[in-house]
């Protein structure tokens, strides 16, 4: 099994949004162990939600941290936001009511996808922040 490791590759440069894309990594990977380890709909089903949970926290973290300074790209960054975060809904929505738990296929998407818009939309504003003092 291979775990989602955390690559110096993937990092946007502001650490308070590298720890928290770190958290969403352990949390994908602690689903995955739920997964492999044969754990019920219900218990994986709880991790879901948080995960859930735990990507809307983020976005609005990092969204509010883009307002604080000004970011240019703020709207088309929120966007890309609700149009994940509605993708993440309904996959979560889609596992949780399948009787054969198909995680895996959920987890391969979910990890392609934060994968995807920390490497491409959230490292936009890295350089642009440190710029403006904020590591
Ligand atoms: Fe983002
Ligand atoms: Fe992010």
């Amino acid at each position: 099994m291979t775990l989602l490791t955390w690559s110096h590759a993937c990092t946007v440069g502001v650490k308070a949004m590298d720890d928290q894309h770190g958290i969403l990594m352990d949390t994908m990977n602690d689903l995955r162990l739920a997964l492999v380890r044969g754990s019920g709909h219900q218990q994986i089903n709880s991790q879901l939600e948080q995960l859930i949970e735990f990507t809307r926290k983020h976005f609005q973290s990092e969204e509010h941290l883009l307002e604080q300074h000004g970011f240019p790209g703020l709207p088309e960054h929120r966007a890309a936001h609700e149009r994940l975060l509605d993708q993440v809904r309904e996959a979560v929505n889609r596992a949780e009511h399948s009787e054969d738990l198909e995680i895996q296929p959920l987890l391969g998407f979910l990890r392609t996808w934060y994968l995807d818009h920390i490497e491409t939309v959230d490292r936009q504003y890295g350089p642009w922040l440190n710029a403006r003092g904020v590591y």
